[in-house]
């Protein structure tokens, strides 16, 4: 059976005290509502329909590409109503799965025991026992302990005030049922809206079975109404992340103190210090070590190489048993390849290293092409820039540039060949030749150096 799946995210979200849609808030990284998206579209080849409303062009343009129906909901009339809008769309057979833009953790194992419950049975609900259920819809039971509705917290009792089961927004229904019954709900209730959780009532009045299921975690289904609540979400969700990098073969020296951001895929038997941010989609080898302070963005990490403290690394591609920073910046474009080693207070970009190369100290290395066991001496510039155009400079394996450098692009230094520290390089150096461009020295013997006065 197919599964339509219905985000509801129509709502202000007026508690965030922001001009972006609550929505389109972030969690590790990634919006709110785009988690949703992502989780349910792990069910398999779901139709996922997403109900607009406040932010509604914000929304669209942010979720753009991607396989999802809009719905406008223009006035925000209830969840009810809000479903209703997305139905056009919704396949004539098929489980509806619905959820919420702003609950971004809930599992794809939540979802899809929901789906199949649905899908065999007749309608699954997520519900949740919470110690101050003040705010939500009370889930109400018979004696025989069978869901027969739900109440909304305006609108019950005192007796009911005092359930703890909470419904949570999140069910799964056959989309036959909701067509025969959305058009039924009414909005004389305390609120004046179209409840989506009256179904519950009819489906019970109907002789349907109701499920009644709970998540793993509350965590799974809490919902985000300001931003101390996507504060707490956003630790819960980096612990998970960082439990999955233990559990993978990662020791971390806090697992309190890294923050993904991403897709992380690593080896086994790395280390990792504190206060590290893996961004995007990174891949680190067996055995790589990243010392304290430093944020990957979008790169890959061969085996054996360490990351020294306070080294900043974007879209790089770095080889096995590199060594780099501490204090190092790898900016887009750059590749290191094995053993290279890139040392403190060191900036390249678009910068292909060879084997075994080394830039060890006080450089800028941008569009450059180094040989294999080349040595760049401390302070060398690659002068890449002339105001107008960036030009390539290509240095030769084995070649040596002595400390304090300019190369002047586009330049080629010959394999072999060694540059005098000091030099300003704007022409090509041949292979196993020694360039010097440094002014002669100049001596005066016995120069009386001046004196200070009575001394
Ligand atoms: C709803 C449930 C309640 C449940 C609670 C869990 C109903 C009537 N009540 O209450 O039983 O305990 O969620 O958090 O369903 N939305 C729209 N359009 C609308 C109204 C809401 O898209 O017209 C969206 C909101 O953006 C939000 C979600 O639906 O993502 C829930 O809306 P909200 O107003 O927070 O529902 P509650 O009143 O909290
Ligand atoms: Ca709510």
């Amino acid at each position: 059976m197919s599964v339509d799946v219905v985000i509801l995210a129509a709502g202000q979200g007026s508690r965030m005290k922001s001009k972006l849609p609550k929505v389109l808030h972030q969690v590790g990284g990634k919006a709110m509502v785009q988690h949703v998206i992502d989780t349910a579209a792990q069910l398999g080849d779901v139709n996922t329909h997403v109900v607009i409303g406040h932010g509604a062009d914000l929304l669209r343009e942010s979720l753009q590409g991607q396989r999802v129906n809009f719905a406008l909901q223009s006035e925000q009339k209830g969840t009810g109503h809000a479903v209703a809008q997305a139905m056009p769309e919704v396949s004539e057979d098929s489980v509806v799965l619905v959820l919420y833009g702003d609950v971004p953790l809930t599992k794809a194992e939540t979802m899809s025991q929901m789906v199949e419950i649905a899908a065999t049975g007749d309608l699954a609900l997520l519900t949740v026992d919470l110690k101050d259920p003040t705010g939500y819809g009370r889930i109400v039971r018979n004696s025989a302990d069978k869901v027969v509705a739900i109440v909304e917290h305006k609108d019950a009792s005192p007796e009911q005030h005092k359930i703890s089961e909470v419904n949570t927004g999140i069910l799964a229904v056959k989309s036959q049922y909701l067509r025969n019954w959305l058009p039924q709900l009414s909005s004389e209730n305390a609120q004046g809206e179209y409840y989506l959780t009256d179904i519950i009532a009819m489906a019970a009045e109907q002789g349907l079975t109701i499920s009644a299921i709970q998540p793993d975690a509350e965590e799974e289904v809490q919902g985000v109404n300001n931003r101390v609540q996507l504060a707490e979400l956003e630790r819960w969700y980096q612990l998970q992340q960082a439990e999955y990098l233990m559990i993978n073969g990662a020791t971390l020296a806090d697992p309190n103190r890294i923050d993904v951001r991403g897709n992380v895929k690593i080896g086994q038997d790395l280390l990792i210090d504190i206060n590290v941010v893996l961004e995007g989609d990174v891949t680190l080898g067996d055995n790589v070590v990243i010392e304290p302070n430093c944020y990957l963005k979008n790169c890959t990490v061969g085996a054996g190489t360490r990351i020294k403290a306070n080294t900043v690394i974007e879209d790089a591609a770095i080889a096995e048993n590199c060594d780099i920073g501490p204090f190092a910046r790898i900016r887009p474009g750059t590749q290191l390849s094995n053993k290279a080693k890139v040392g403190n207070f060191v900036e390249t970009k678009k910068a292909i290293v060879g084997e075994g190369s080394k830039i060890n100290h006080l450089s800028y290395i941008g569009d450059a092409i180094l040989g294999k066991d080349v040595n760049i001496g401390a302070g060398t510039i690659t002068c890449n820039y002339d105001g107008v155009n960036k030009s390539t400079t290509a240095i030769g394996d084995n070649a040596f540039i002595g400390s304090n450098t300019a190369l002047v692009a586009p330049v080629q230094v010959g394999s072999m060949a060694t540059v005098g520290a000091g030099s300003t390089i704007s022409k090509s150096v041949s292979d196993d030749a020694l360039a010097v461009t440094r002014s002669k020295q100049t001596e005066i013997k016995n120069w009386p150096r001046p004196q200070k006065k009575g001394s």
